[in-house]
């Protein structure tokens, strides 16, 4: 089945609902990522107060309002109507002055180098020209801009996970659609050479994954599925943080090269 992008405006107005899947993304996964990524920029010595950050495919915005809360002034593209709407409401709702903007990440509505930094979080697994995303994101960016990133490895424990509970077995199914195409994940590999191909200097891939342990997982899982717990919530059980493996979700992170 050919990956279903329409979910996002189907259900792309309860982004922010504990009840709605899509907020799976949010409890500590986005936490996770955003710690990864202000480290990094840290390690570089970047604060990120004043820069300019494009989010590319930003959804509802968790990760839009996780930079703009750190100060940086955000951009954020996506293809789903219905998702910036939410994103709009509720950065208005929480006083935060984040821009958003209809597109394609295979053609930015955006200037040459106009950020410092740009983020792209589970997108890059949805595009269908992983290239001219790449490109184009290179082309938005400063020549030594920051370009964060998470996708979904294409291995077996990612499809068991991602696709055969999560979308194709009925019993434990929390999407009844293809949200997600295993022939679309990404391997390390095959990301390093898309970024190399165009403009980044490749600096480091780390796994991205629950840091609870497996028992407990599979029991929230469970209650997730029946209705007794929120999707939020179990994210946030989820204890989602960095580590060594990259065998599912992995996240990382490139410089932009001058021309
Ligand atoms: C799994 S969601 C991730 C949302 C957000 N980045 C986050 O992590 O919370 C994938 C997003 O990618 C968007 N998307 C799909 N195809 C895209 C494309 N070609 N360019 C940019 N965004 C795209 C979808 O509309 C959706 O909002």
């Amino acid at each position: 089945m050919s990956i279903d992008n329409g979910v996002y405006d189907r259900i792309g107005s309860g982004w922010w609902d504990e009840d709605n899947p899509l907020n799976m993304l949010q409890g500590s996964m986005t936490p996770a990522r955003f710690d990864y990524f202000a480290s990094v920029m840290r390690d570089h010595g970047r604060s990120p107060d004043g820069l300019r950050g494009l989010d590319v495919g930003c959804g509802g915005g968790f990760m839009s309002e996780r930079f703009a809360r750190a100060g940086v002034t955000v951009l954020g593209i996506d293809p789903s109507e219905v998702s910036l709407a939410t994103a709009r409401k509720h950065a208005e709702t929480n006083g935060l002055p984040i821009e958003y903007r209809t597109g394609f990440g295979e053609e930015l509505p955006v200037d040459d180098q106009a950020f410092d930094i740009a983020f792209c979080c589970d997108v890059l697994e949805h595009v269908s020209d992983l290239d001219k995303v790449i490109s184009e994101t290179a082309r938005a960016l400063k020549p030594g801009g920051l370009y964060f990133f998470d996708t979904i490895n294409r291995t077996w424990a990612a499809n068991l996970l991602m696709i055969k509970l999560m979308q194709d077995w009925r019993f434990t199914r929390v999407f009844d659609t293809a949200i997600h195409d295993p022939t679309m994940f990404i391997t390390p590999n095959e990301l390093s050479e898309a970024l190399r191909r165009n403009g980044f200097v490749v600096c480091e891939f780390v796994g991205l994954a629950p840091h609870t342990a497996n028992p407990r997982i599979a029991i929230d899982f469970l209650r997730t599925r029946i209705g007794r717990l929120s999707f939020g919530e179990f994210s946030r059980r989820l204890h989602f943080g960095k580590t060594k493996s990259t065998a599912a979700s992995y996240m990382g992170y490139a410089v932009r090269i001058a021309d």
